[in-house]
């Protein structure tokens, strides 16, 4: 697929501007270095209403907070922040009920814009309080982490966790855009760098050759910050992901090739029991396994599996040995997957780098070998 189209850049201002085009829905990802601080001038082009809530973090609003409220006071918007302690355990019914309760309390009508300063936590669930409270409120994304920035805030998936089970609560709800400032990257975490960087490597593998060997090329410069290096590699990602959002907005074909590497990953998930690994160091993991099965079915060659393998193997990841892994027992967390159906377990799978398949059946041997195959990972 070519990445380049659909996509405008102001090369005096080093502004980005993708359209994620959905109809009526039709909404722009706006990135370049430094455009937090003049977040209000695209929430007066975007005609935002004067009340803003911003949900954040507590880290993130020490890093970043003051200079997007500053701006958006600047331009005249009336702000209330919410600030949650960071941590997965917030994509709770508990803690969207208590928000509930405080826009309640602080007069919130439906005239207010729900704003996520903050990584897929903070996206997803402002987003579903955005989605739900008196009906649906307008909401902004502002992600903060890599893996926000390529992946969480682009295609409207909200929601929350139930204690059974991930993600199972939710509702598709596009933002009117989505702000995207590389720079706030330079307070992340190495580690949640790299867990950005799973979903980045993903893009090249399904869809974009061209992409992937970019990433290999890149990669460190990556890693020390490059604006240039970085810029490219949120804006290429983007690109894809809404070209996939675009032509399947609610999961019901292509979307589905955006799950490479999940099926295996959500399972070494699971098994670390949401701690032991990052999302995407599981899809990272998972992706070496996926590949492997692509092999073993004799669509891919080996060549290729070796390369994303290499690839992947740049990327400091932890050891699966605390995880124990029994593929017995990821199994059974991949026959509760939602991408199950009627106990098949389904993936897509690539052909080449750059090119991936359709989900299809698998056959469970391949399942078991690929666990297998993650022990030189210590699993
Ligand atoms: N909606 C979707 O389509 C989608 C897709 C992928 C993942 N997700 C969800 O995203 C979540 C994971 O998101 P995440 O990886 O961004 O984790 P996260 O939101 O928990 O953020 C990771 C950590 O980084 C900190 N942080 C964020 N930005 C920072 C910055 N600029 N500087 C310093 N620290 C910063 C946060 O405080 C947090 O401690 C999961 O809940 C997952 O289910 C959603």
């Amino acid at each position: 697929m070519n990445s380049q189209r659909n996509s405008r850049t102001s090369l005096t201002k080093r502004i980005h501007t993708i359209t994620v085009p959905l109809g009526e829905r039709t909404y722009p990802i706006v990135i370049g270095e430094g455009v937090l601080r003049r977040a209000g001038d695209l929430f007066r082009k975007h005609a935002i209403g004067r009340t803003v809530v911003v949900m954040t973090d507590t880290t993130v609003a020490r890093h970043h907070g003051a200079v997007l409220e500053r701006s958006l006071r600047t331009a005249g918007h009336t702000v209330h922040t919410i600030a949650l302690p960071s941590g997965e355990q917030q994509k709770s019914l508990a803690a969207a009920e208590r928000i509930y309760t405080e826009l309640l309390q602080r007069g919130i009508d439906r005239s207010a814009t729900i704003v996520a300063l903050g990584g897929g936590v903070i996206g997803d669930l402002a987003g579903f309080i955005a989605a739900t409270y008196q009906r649906g409120l307008g909401f902004v994304q502002i992600p903060t982490t890599l893996l926000a920035q390529v992946d969480s805030s682009v295609g409207g998936k909200v929601g929350i966790n139930h204690p059974l089970a991930k993600n199972m609560i939710g509702a598709f709800h596009q933002p009117r855009f989505v702000l995207i400032d590389p720079s706030v990257l330079r307070t992340l975490p190495k580690r949640e760098m790299i867990s950005g960087m799973g979903e980045v490597v993903k893009y090249g593998v399904i869809l974009d050759a061209r992409f992937f060997r970019f990433v290999e090329r890149s990669l460190e410069r990556a890693f020390a910050h490059d604006a240039a290096v970085l810029t490219a590699m949120i804006r290429t990602s983007c690109l894809l992901k809404a070209y996939v959002v675009a032509t399947d907005e609610k999961e019901q074909h292509l979307r589905a090739i955006l799950n490479f590497g999940h099926t295996i990953g959500h399972a070494l998930e699971h098994a670390g029991r949401y701690s032991a690994l990052k999302h995407g160091e599981a899809i990272l993991y998972g992706m070496v396994a996926e590949a492997r099965i692509a092999l073993w079915q004799g669509m891919i060659d080996e060549r290729q599996v070796d390369r994303l393998e290499q690839l992947v193997n740049r990327l400091p990841l932890p050891s699966l040995t605390p995880l124990r892994l029994r593929s017995s027992a990821l199994l059974t967390t991949m026959m509760k997957d939602k991408k199950t159906l009627s106990g098949n377990i389904r993936m897509p799978l690539p052909g080449a780098i750059g090119s991936v398949q359709l989900p299809s059946v698998v056959e469970r041997r391949f399942i078991e070998q690929a666990v297998q195959h993650l022990t030189v990972y210590g699993a």
